[in-house]
């Protein structure tokens, strides 16, 4: 794949990607980051590739760097569905303003890209109920986190039809494993309990997610890359049994041997995602690895935040008062 850039390389799947590239020597890596509270140099020690410190939203060294390149990867986004609630505007200026400052150029030089999007786009479906999302679900974002990654797809299509851009999409469902920023679900309860606070539980923990390991979402986005239709969107989705936030986190106070307590929902909370990634598959051939179940990746995660205390130790205390803020 000779040079790729990945943008937003420094953080959680940006970063396990990068080491899963370079592991499998399939290209020449260049990480642009800007190193937001999320990035973390960290993430890249024992990774072979260069770090460029840099927002996506900085066309001349956009497209400076794209130039150099022959493939973008573009993971760079403000993330955190709990941060756009409480300030949406970081959100709209990287993940649509970014989006475009990087198809501008990937138009420019007639370089390949792939965007990393999410389920959230479709919305959510009923707790009840067996639906899944698949590549022609209507676009239905509830939050301003999904409706800038809405409008990011959008730009991309867009540029696909109208420009001509060589670029593919996937969407996927929430990923866990290492390496993943302490404000998210998991690892905020598995680091709560390893500091002998009880887990937080958003209201009654209903609500559904579709668990996929960070490395079944790479593999599939390596395997898009090689082998994925130009102008084509894929879901991403592990298809794990159906399991609720509680049940999740009842999971983790077993392992781990602790407790957890209901603290305020989140507003306009999405009740459950679900991937239909039949598309990937037939047309790919990917599968995912992590089939063992929910628990045993999650032993595994566990077994890696409790070996690796160093690496997110400085940034609890600020990532818990924030939610006191918020009573969660
Ligand atoms: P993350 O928050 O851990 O990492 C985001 C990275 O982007 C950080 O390193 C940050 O410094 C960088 N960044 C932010 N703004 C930037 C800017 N303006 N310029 C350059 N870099 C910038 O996020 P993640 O969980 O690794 O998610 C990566 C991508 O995958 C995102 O596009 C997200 O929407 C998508 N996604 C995430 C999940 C999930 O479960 N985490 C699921 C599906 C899709
Ligand atoms: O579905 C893909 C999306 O998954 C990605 O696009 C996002 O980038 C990623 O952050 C994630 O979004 P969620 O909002 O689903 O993930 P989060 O880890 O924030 O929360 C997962 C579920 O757990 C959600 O229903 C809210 C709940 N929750 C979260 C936290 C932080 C709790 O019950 N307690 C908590 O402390």
């Amino acid at each position: 794949m000779g040079t790729m850039l990945v943008t937003g390389g420094a953080g959680f799947i940006g970063s396990n990607f990068v080491r899963m590239v370079r592991e499998r020597d399939l290209a020449e890596v260049v990480v642009l980051d800007t190193l937001t509270y999320a990035g973390n140099l960290a993430n890249l020690d024992g990774c072979d590739a260069e770090f460029v410190r840099g927002s996506v939203t900085d066309a001349a060294l956009v497209d400076e760097l794209v130039g150099g390149c022959d493939t973008v990867v573009h993971f760079a986004a403000e993330s955190h569905n709990d941060n756009s609630l409480r300030d949406p505007s970081p959100f709209v200026t990287t993940n649509v303003v970014g989006t475009f400052t990087l198809l501008e150029a990937v138009r420019r030089h007639g370089t390949r890209l792939h965007h990393i999007s999410t389920d959230e786009v479709f919305g959510d479906l009923p707790v009840e109920g067996e639906e899944k999302f698949t590549e022609t679900t209507p676009y239905n974002p509830s939050s301003p986190y999904s409706a800038t990654k809405a409008g990011s797809d959008h730009l991309v299509r867009a540029w696909v039809r109208s420009f001509g851009v060589n670029a593919t999409i996937s969407n996927c469902s929430n990923n866990y494993g290492p390496y993943q920023h302490i404000e998210k679900f998991i690892p905020r309860q598995i680091t709560n309990i390893l500091d002998g606070r009880p887990a937080k539980l958003y209201g009654t923990g209903a609500q559904v997610r579709d668990w996929i390991h960070v490395d079944d979402h790479n593999d599939a986005v390596l395997a898009i890359l090689e082998r994925g239709r130009a102008g084509e969107t894929y879901n991403i989705g592990a298809g794990l049994e159906k399991t609720s936030n509680k049940q999740v986190i009842e999971m983790i106070c077993e392992i781990m041997g602790g407790s957890f307590e209901h603290v305020a929902d989140r507003p306009g909370h999405d009740q459950r995602y679900a991937m239909d990634a039949a598309k990937l598959t037939a047309e790919l051939g990917w599968a995912p690895r992590y089939t063992a179940g929910l628990r045993d990746g999650l032993e595994k995660t566990i077994a890696w935040y409790r070996d690796n205390e160093a690496w997110w130790r400085g940034a609890k205390e600020g990532v818990e008062k924030r939610y006191a803020e918020s009573g969660q």
